[in-house]
């Protein structure tokens, strides 16, 4: 009687007592790990733990692959979740437990480790040849909390699993008449990899970036426990969470995020083409005024955004310049004060345009459009510029330059303004960020590589201060730990997939790199 008192106790306080949803309920117990070891929880003091003669994680069709016994004993065990696509283990999560054992039987059995959300990442965080793959994409609950009360906080907050995705929000923002941060396109996940690599959406300069918005998370550690992550409660791993890089600290399952009062959404949207005598200046100037103007857009008290593009050819010399800017609770004849004086500057610097008419946004709250996105080729570069890029006039006329060098060497310029200010959001991440994109093909991937890392290296130099979105990043990025977090990271340094291909990609085997090559 006293031994069986005992191992309830033991089951009991092994599970984390406080969750947001039911499918967090179902929990991996100590107990469920006798029968099977390759399930067994961690040790948080074995800093090293299974590993191969190479130091390679197994891989498929080697000795120290599991044994098809054992795929099965962990599908019996998860009840059937364990699919089998390419990556040969992908476990199809909806409960806490299916995480934790998944994250252990990886760690015991020395496989890599791979967390699939929306499969949306840029630089293939979530792909890894011969993983097990952990797919939260069925995790999907949600819970409006009108009175919500934690430590300093309290207002209107939501409950939020990790598999929703942002066109999913749209609908339960309307449904409960409220705001959340979410990214802006519709099928990014709202809460996994964009929340947890910091997160830009059209209300960031009013409210935050995505990592800005929990007040707790509910997360799966690499040692297989599922714990709380609060100001109060490991409040590191709620540091490192918010931003600290995706699939790194652990698997969030949930979060308990701000919500705000429903918003008005008006946009505008500015462009303008090189005039037909084909002269470049009055072009590139407007380029140049259209981006100060970006800035004050996310100022007070306008708080909006801008998303812009540049695309033409070198060959033609013409070039086309397209931006929105969204103005959350601004009416329109807030927007046109703004806008208006902007437009005869425009046509001072010799680009004559319309004053354009605000309209109701379209880029937000759009709960229809969940599925159609494709995958693409092309590979991402970014920048995130502080404000005195901007307000020191060389500092201003040296990134001017370098984007225009990038244009007109043939890639597409993305600008992105946002400034998610201390103010607004505890945080200053800086006030622009621009990305520029290059199509790559894998036959010429080395020359084509070079000639885009010969633009980058000019926005580079021309913005020393500046960081990089690690979500919109150079595969190659230089320098990345300062670039990323202005320090190091977490020890990914210490391993390197193994490939023929000069970019890096996910398609080989994952192994430590030894000293000597360091
Ligand atoms: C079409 C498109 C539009 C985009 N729009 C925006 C935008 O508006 N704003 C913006 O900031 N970014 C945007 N991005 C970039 C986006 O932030 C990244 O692609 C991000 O990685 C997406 O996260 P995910 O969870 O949807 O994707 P996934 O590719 O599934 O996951 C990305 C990374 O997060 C990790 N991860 C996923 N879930 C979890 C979890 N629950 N716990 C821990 N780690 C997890 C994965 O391991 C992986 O490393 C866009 C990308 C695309 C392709
Ligand atoms: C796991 O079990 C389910 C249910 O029996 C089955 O449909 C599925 O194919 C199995 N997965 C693998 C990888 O064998
Ligand atoms: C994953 O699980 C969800 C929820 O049970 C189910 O709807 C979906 O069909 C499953 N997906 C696959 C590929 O088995
Ligand atoms: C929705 O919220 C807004 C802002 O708080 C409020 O003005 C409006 O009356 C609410 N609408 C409904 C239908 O409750
Ligand atoms: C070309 O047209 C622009 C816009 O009308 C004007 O500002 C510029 O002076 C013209 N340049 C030449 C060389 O004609
Ligand atoms: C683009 O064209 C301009 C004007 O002809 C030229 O000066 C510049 O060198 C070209 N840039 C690139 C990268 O080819
Ligand atoms: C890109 O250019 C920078 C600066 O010249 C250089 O340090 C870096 O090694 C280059 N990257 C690659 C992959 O060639």
């Amino acid at each position: 009687m006293k031994s069986l008192l005992l191992i309830a106790i033991c089951v009991l306080a092994s599970k984390a007592l406080g969750y947001n949803f039911p499918f967090e309920a179902v929990q991996l117990a100590p107990a469920d790990t006798e029968a099977f070891p390759a399930i067994a929880f961690g040790d948080a003091d074995d800093a090293h733990p299974v590993q191969d003669l190479h130091g390679c994680r197994a891989f498929p069709g080697e000795p120290s692959w599991p044994p098809e016994e054992e795929w099965k004993k962990l599908n019996n065990s998860l009840g059937g979740a364990l699919l089998k696509p390419p990556p040969p283990g992908a476990v199809n999560a909806t409960t806490v437990k299916h995480v934790q054992m998944g994250v252990n039987f990886a760690r015991n059995r020395n496989l890599r480790l791979v967390i699939k959300n929306t499969g949306h990442d840029w630089i293939g965080r979530a792909v890894g040849a011969g993983s097990l793959l952990i797919w939260t994409h069925h995790l999907k609950d949600f819970e409006f909390l009108p009175q919500h009360k934690q430590g300093g906080f309290s207002g209107m907050a939501a409950k939020v699993s990790s598999g929703l995705e942002s066109w999913e929000m749209f609908s339960f923002m309307k449904r409960h008449n409220m705001t959340l941060v979410v990214p802006s396109d519709s099928t990014v996940g709202a809460y996994g990899g964009w929340m947890t690599g910091g997160g830009h959406s059209p209300i960031a300069s009013l409210y935050g970036l995505g990592a800005d918005q929990p007040l707790s998370l509910q997360v799966v550690t690499a040692d297989g426990r599922f714990v709380t992550a609060d100001p109060e409660t490991n409040s590191d791993l709620y540091y490192a969470l918010r931003g600290g890089g995706p699939g790194t600290y652990g698997i969030v399952t949930s979060a308990v995020v701000k919500s705000y009062p429903s918003l008005s959404f008006n946009s505008v949207t500015i462009t303008f083409a090189t005039p037909d005598n084909g002269t470049l200046e009055p072009f590139w100037r407007a380029f140049a005024a259209e981006n100060q103007l970006g800035k004050r857009v996310t100022e007070k008290p306008h708080y909006g955004t801008g998303y812009s593009y540049v695309s033409g050819s070198n060959s033609t010399g013409h070039y086309s310049y397209d931006t929105t800017y969204e103005f959350p609770g601004k009416s329109f004849v807030e927007i046109t004060a703004l806008i208006a004086p902007h437009i005869d500057e425009l046509a001072r610097l010799g680009i004559s345009i319309a004053v354009p008419k605000p309209i109701v946004s379209t880029r937000w709250a759009d709960a229809s459009r969940g599925r159609g996105d494709v995958p693409g080729n092309q590979v991402f570069a970014s920048r995130l510029f502080s404000a005195r890029d901007w307000e020191d006039p060389a500092m201003y006329a040296d990134v001017v330059a370098a984007v225009r060098y990038s244009v007109e060497a043939g890639y597409q310029f993305h600008g992105i303004h946002l400034a998610p200010t201390e103010a607004a959001a505890s945080a200053y991440y800086g006030s622009s960020g621009a990305t520029a994109v290059v199509p790559t093909t894998r036959d010429k991937s080395l020359a084509s590589y070079a000639r885009f890392n010969e633009s980058m290296t000019r926005w580079r130099a021309a913005s020393p201060d500046a960081g990089v979105y690690v979500n919109e990043a150079d595969l190659l990025e230089p320098h990345w730990q300062d670039a990323f977090w202005g320090r190091d990271n977490v020890g990914s340094e210490g391993w390197a997939v193994e490939t023929g291909d000069f970019l890096p990609s996910q398609n080989g085997r994952l192994c430590r790199v030894s000293h000597q090559n360091k």
